[in-house]
């Protein structure tokens, strides 16, 4: 999915996000021009800064939403996060700079999970060799006692090959434990025991800004401890082989790889930026909040974040802002971040049309999401076209009436629609239900109408 063409992106998003054409364009060529700094020679590639984007438009219109889908359409590295979670430096809480610290905490893991997978049935066939191994005395040492009378069955297979050279057992021995014959048998496994209940009391926030892991330093200080246990041989079999998938994966070159990945085509996703938006002033809380857009500055600008990994350089990491801007504007961001983000694209608000569609034709529309509920109970549900309509109309009228929170509020008047057969599913007898214009108009018109009721219930 990474060296999408943007006509292809836009295609991908469209599966989720109705209208919104806008943002999806430009959003696709950021991405598609990540892909097309890395075709550039190496010299004028330096010189290829990203252009950022805020997105812009009100509450409930798909800007998170894009964001989630577009993170499963890239290969490079994607970091999604609130704005409002950052504290300034000094302050208690995340400082603006953990956003390129998990973004490489990310992609290690990524990479390392990639790494340990090309290289599993290698590390499976090590795990194999060590299990025969685990096995292998047993069955010498019960070789010996032959004429035990309680010896497990499945061992008898073996003991009959008599006095044969032991590397023939061993290959009898492979061959039962592939067949899945050795299944129930349990072996004596060394598994690291980690959990040490001291580590719990340490919460990491606050000690971000040392870009320290309080657990790995910790974890690395008390000495591995193992323990024996006796586990089934399946069980066995994994334990091994994931640790040595771990042996086998080279941390070193991951990491690298992974700082140059962050690095070249990095994406951060910088929701709600409006919330760190001060209002025009500097008393309370909003000294803290300019104090975040200034630390944002350098990050978007470039510059090198210290990571337990190692220096990462954020100059060409793209940012993709996303704000509602109800009651602030873009121009009350401090005037240097506003021309650290100098593409700007305003997302539509949603009428009851865009409202039929978000409710019919995503992937994981919500109409589908309920049906899929309530076939688990073995009631089969269907919609009316003209319900459906129904549904979307008093959803933009009680978005006109009372406040606008866009395909959100489609959510509130399916729950309270549904609500009822929600509750009677398991019991109905009638396992076939239609809902018509009668039911809609029935359950919601109301509530609908009264505009005190509907600012409580919808
Ligand atoms: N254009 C759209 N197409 C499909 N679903 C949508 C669309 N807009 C919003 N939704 C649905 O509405 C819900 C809220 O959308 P989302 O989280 O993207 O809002 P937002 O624009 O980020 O709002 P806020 O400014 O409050 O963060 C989601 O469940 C999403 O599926
Ligand atoms: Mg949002």
């Amino acid at each position: 999915m990474s060296n999408l063409k943007p006509k292809e992106i836009v295609k991908e998003l469209d599966k989720y996000i109705i209208g919104q054409g806008k943002a999806k364009r430009s959003v696709a060529i950021a991405l598609r021009n990540r892909w097309r700094r890395q075709q550039v020679p190496e010299d004028l590639r330096d010189e290829i800064a990203p252009k950022n984007i805020i997105l812009i438009g009100p509450t409930g219109v798909g800007k998170t939403e894009i964001a989630r889908r577009l993170s499963n359409l890239t290969d490079s590295p994607f970091n999604k996060i609130e704005a409002s979670k950052f504290t300034e430096v000094g302050y208690v809480g995340r400082d603006v700079e953990s956003m390129v610290r998990d973004l490489l905490e990310l992609t290690v893991n990524t990479l390392k999970a990639r790494e340990q997978e090309a290289v599993k049935e290698k590390a499976w066939q090590i795990a194999e060799e060590r299990m025969l191994d685990l096995l292998l005395p047993k069955s010498e040492k019960h070789q010996a006692q032959k004429s035990d009378a309680t010896a497990e069955t499945h061992l008898e297979l073996l003991s009959s090959s008599g006095g044969d050279e032991s590397s023939s057992t061993r290959e009898k021995l492979r061959s039962m434990l592939r067949n899945g014959k050795l299944d129930n048998r349990y072996v004596d496994l060394e598994v690291s025991d980690r959990a040490m209940p001291v580590v719990e009391i340490f919460s990491n926030v606050g000690m971000e800004e040392m870009g320290i892991n309080f657990k790995d330093m910790l974890g690395g200080l008390i000495p591995k401890s193992t323990k024996r246990r006796k586990v089934k041989v399946p069980e066995a079999m994994e334990t091994m082989a994931a640790e040595e998938a771990q042996n086998l994966v080279d941390l070193d070159k991951v990491v690298k790889q992974a700082i140059e990945k962050v690095e070249q085509s990095g994406i951060i996703f910088l929701d709600e930026i409006d919330k760190i938006v001060g209002k025009n002033g500097t008393q309370g809380p909003d000294v803290s909040r300019e104090g975040v857009q200034r630390d944002l500055l350098p990050i978007v600008e470039g510059s090198t974040v210290t990571t337990k990994y190692g220096p990462v350089k954020s100059d060409n990491i793209l940012f993709i802002a996303a704000g509602a801007f109800h009651t602030v504007k873009p121009s009350d961001l401090i005037p240097e971040l506003q021309g650290r983000f100098p593409i700007r694209v305003e997302l539509d608000s949603l009428g009851w049309k865009e409202f039929v569609r978000i409710l019919t034709e995503p992937k994981n529309a919500l109409l589908l999401q309920y049906l899929a509920l309530l076939k688990t109970e073995g009631v089969e549900m269907v919609f009316e076209n003209d319900a459906v309509e129904d549904i979307a109309k008093i959803a933009e009228e009680v978005n006109n009436m009372t406040e606008n929170i866009g395909a959100r509020r489609l959510h509130t008047i399916m729950e309270c629609l549904l609500e009822d057969i929600l509750f009677d599913a398991p019991d109905l007898h009638e396992k076939r239900l239609v809902i018509d214009r009668l039911y809609v108009e029935n359950k919601l018109k109301d509530i609908k109408d009264d505009e005190d009721l509907s600012r409580y219930i919808l």
